[in-house]
């Protein structure tokens, strides 16, 4: 029987409590600090996951033998590190990677270099410091617009910028290399503009074997069409019609199999999950990037259709036996809606109460995404508020579900996508 703590307090982690709350290997489940949608599964701890020592009293003081890690922030910073250096801790399993497995997501320059030497299909690029604008003026000169900049640090992702003429691109670039994202953007990586359709692809690693867990499509943008500024995410599909089985073939070989023997290689011990950024550009896979983590709003689409115990799959991920385990892939469609505060991803309110204002319906899950508790009342506390998922029969079924179930979520200036799933609805393979 198991104690777990998850970390971080989004609508990823309310997915993955919801999901390891129905395990029967589960004795209690800790979320740090979670939100009011963990409280009401978990018992949410007050611990600063900055501070490294407060997670770790909490750990021991609540006999935790087990953490998964939702945000980057603390794995790029070195948390499993921080755990294996306490020997109280040494038995606590530990979903995510160590600081050095955790650049393949902290460095867009490392991600790129370890793709190469492992012949990962990737965009060409190169990267550059601001001694080398010269030579990165130069390699601009051999691309084609559009154009596509990274940061090659965390930029809370903003850090990656896709000018569409020459001129543009050089400006860019040079207040890049000047700081406009800090020590983020040191170095920038210029890479090659991929055409095609966006798919994000979830493997679960003890570093020597996997689990690929179900796709799923996440909508950027915060205007229908896909139009507009960039956020976090304003929704997501699972699964996504153009990854079939042969597809996912093409990724689990080219991709998914040299990654996790990559890390081996380079004797990097990873053991937590793997989110891979593709393009399907005209039906091959290419890596655009990978987290280390798992992605928002896409677990919220993702859990629901696992219907394997996710926490099994993570015990005998500590005990290095992952070869032996099958994820099963629920053969119905999720489809997530990102209900968000008017404004967002620019200025926008926060401390608005939350009314649920309809009966929820089965197979309908209200995820809170960025919520707290305020004199008795839940109220908004982020840009995106809470996560609707409908699960149902067919993409379409799932769409008007969730439709219908955000329809009952109510708070001032709330805004959603309307559109979502429809591209997946019309896409024709070609
Ligand atoms: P990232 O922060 O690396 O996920 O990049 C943000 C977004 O920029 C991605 O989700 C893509 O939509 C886009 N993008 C990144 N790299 C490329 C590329 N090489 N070609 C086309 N689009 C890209
Ligand atoms: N939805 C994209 C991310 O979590 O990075």
């Amino acid at each position: 029987m198991r104690r777990v703590l998850v970390i971080g307090s989004g609508g990823r982690e309310h997915a993955i409590v919801w999901k390891l709350s129905g395990s029967p290997l589960l004795e209690k489940l800790f979320c740090a600090p979670g939100n009011p949608g963990t409280a009401t599964l978990a018992t949410n701890l007050d611990a600063d996951i900055k501070n490294f020592s407060s997670i770790a009293s909490a750990v021991k003081e609540n006999k935790i033998d087990m953490v998964v890690v939702g945000p980057e922030d603390p794995l790029v910073n070195g948390l499993r590190d921080f755990f294996e250096a306490d020997t109280d801790l040494a038995n606590v399993v530990f979903i995510g990677p160590g600081r050095e497995g955790a650049k393949l997501e902290g460095s867009k320059e490392y991600a790129k270099a370890f793709m190469e030497r492992w012949g990962i299909p990737t965009a060409g690029y190169k990267s550059f410091g601001k001694e080398d604008i010269g030579s990165a003026y130069d390699f601009l000169d051999t691309l084609q617009a559009p154009y596509v900049l990274k940061a090659d640090g965390l930029a809370g992702g903003k850090g990656v910028v896709i000018p569409t003429d020459l001129e543009s691109a050089r400006m860019e670039l040079a207040t890049m290399l000047d700081g406009k994202f800090g020590d983020a953007g040191k170095r920038v990586v210029i890479e090659e503009y991929l055409h095609g359709i966006e798919l994000s692809v979830f493997v679960l690693t003890d570093g020597k074997d996997y689990l690929i867990l179900p796709e799923a499509k996440d909508y950027k943008r915060i205007g229908e069409g896909d139009t507009g500024l960039n956020t976090g995410g304003m929704g997501a599909v699972s699964p996504v019609v153009f990854a079939d089985a042969a597809f996912m073939k093409k990724v689990e070989e080219r991709i998914v199999k040299p990654t996790v023997d990559g890390l081996r290689k380079d004797n990097i011990p990873y053991k937590g999950f793997i989110f891979i950024g593709l393009m399907n550009c005209g039906g091959e896979p290419f890596v655009i990037e990978y987290n280390v983590r798992m992605g928002d709003p896409e677990t919220e689409a993702v859990m629901p259709r696992i219907e394997s115990d996710l926490l099994a799959h993570f015990v005998a991920l500590g005990e290095g036996r992952l070869g032996g385990e099958k994820v099963i892939h629920s053969s119905k469609s999720a489809l997530t809606i990102v209900a968000v505060s008017g404004g967002y991803p620019e200025h926008f309110e926060k401390g608005y109460p939350l009314e649920i204002t309809a009966a929820v319906e089965e197979d309908t899950l209200l995820f809170h995404s960025g919520t707290r508790k305020e004199n008795g009342m839940v109220v908004s506390a982020g840009g995106r508020v809470m996560a609707v998922t409908a699960l149902a029969d067919s993409l379409n079924a799932a769409r008007e579900k969730a439709y219908r179930g955000v329809s009952g979520v109510s708070f001032k200036d709330i805004y959603f996508r309307r559109d979502l799933g429809l591209d997946l609805l019309n896409f024709k393979n070609n």
